[in-house]
């Protein structure tokens, strides 16, 4: 949890986002079932998946439901209304005041400036002050949805130590692009070559990578289509996003499957883990850098065989090697 780890930001990158689910806040049935899903992460929409006239009675839907808990380890996130509108405000103060307490981070969709960011930032520290939770414990999860947040990512990424994801927002980008997409996910008709959305997923990767937070793909809204579900996970993933939105329960099993190590990159980060742990210690010799298997591992080799052990231990992996001195 976030909470914890105040003392060295880049922890925040450590949590494993394989799967996020996107829940109505407006639905306690959904809510109810999300509990049980195998899901690394649940966020409660105020946004786009509740009508205008349900968006007030949501928010205390969502903060009795947050109250109630029963998520588990489930990362717990909230989508607040974008800055334009005028629910943003008051769904950010009531959910915190609320049940600001139960939640790991804030969602900020249509996210455009560093200004925004800096808003949410601002306003949440004065909201954890309030309900007496730990200063910038509460992360952001920030949307890329229109060509000005696109031009601005990289400042937006390094604008605030809270911000844990950069999001993909397929839908409402590819719409403010102009680009002639039907379906939320698929490639453009008439674009037979290549991928259209190469990239603006690079310069998301890149933005994220470069201030070290993780980059999500956004949900395919083709629910009956699993193959196409799988090609477009398999693109995010082989690029090196961490994780995809899924919006229905069919659809988590295939995300988690592709954004999970294969078995031998999950055998290799716990080696690493291993190794590092033995060769930094008092036995070992104490050094920082050592060789490995043919490969030298510090510290950076130490974080990322984290979120692949991480991310293997999630789906249930089985270490198949053990390590042992001069392997
Ligand atoms: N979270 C939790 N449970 C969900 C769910 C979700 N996102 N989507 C469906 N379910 C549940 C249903 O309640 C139903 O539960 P039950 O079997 O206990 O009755 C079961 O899964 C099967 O659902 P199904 O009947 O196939 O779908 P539906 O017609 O109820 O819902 C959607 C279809 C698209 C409306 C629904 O999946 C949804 O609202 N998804 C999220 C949309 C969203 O958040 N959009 C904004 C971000 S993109
Ligand atoms: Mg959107």
């Amino acid at each position: 949890m976030a909470s914890k780890n105040k003392k060295d930001p880049s922890v925040r990158n450590l949590k494993i986002r394989r799967t996020i689910l996107a829940v109505p806040g407006s639905n306690p049935k959904m809510i109810e079932k999300a509990r049980s899903l195998k899901v690394d992460a649940i966020f409660l929409d105020l946004e786009d998946a509740v009508a205008p006239l349900a968006k007030v009675e949501a928010r205390q839907i969502v903060i009795t439901e947050l109250n109630n808990d029963g998520f588990g380890e489930r990362i717990k996130t909230v989508r607040i209304n974008d800055l334009s509108t005028e629910w943003a405000k008051d769904d950010l103060t009531e959910i915190m005041l609320g049940a600001g307490n139960q939640l790991d981070c804030i969602m900020l969709p249509k996210t455009r400036t560093v200004k925004d960011v800096n808003w949410l930032d601002k306003r949440l520290t004065k909201l954890e002050k309030q309900i007496g939770k730990e200063v910038g414990s509460t992360g952001i999860e920030v949307q890329i949805e229109d060509a000005l947040g696109l031009i601005n990512v990289e400042q937006i990424a390094n604008s605030s130590a809270r911000i844990e994801t950069i999001v993909l927002g397929p839908g409402d980008l590819m719409a403010n692009l102009n680009m002639k997409t039907l379906v939320v996910g698929q490639q453009p008709q008439g674009y037979t070559e290549g991928d259209a959305y190469h990239y603006i997923m690079m310069k998301l990767l890149v933005a994220a990578r470069a201030f070290n937070k993780q980059v999500i793909d956004g949900p395919y809204f083709q629910i009956k289509d699993s193959a196409g579900l799988e090609l477009t996970s398999k693109r995010s993933a082989a690029l090196g996003f961490d994780g995809k939105w899924v919006i229905h329960p069919d659809q988590i099993e295939i995300v988690n499957e592709v954004f999970s190590p294969l078995q031998a990159d999950y055998d290799h980060a716990e080696l690493i883990l291993d190794a590092y742990n033995f060769y930094t210690s008092e036995s070992g010799g104490k050094s920082g850098a050592v060789m490995f298997n043919g490969e030298m591992i510090d510290e950076a080799s130490r974080k990322m065989a984290l979120v692949i052990a991480g991310k293997g231990r999630a789906a249930g992996l089985q270490r198949t090697k053990t390590f042992s001195e001069g392997m």
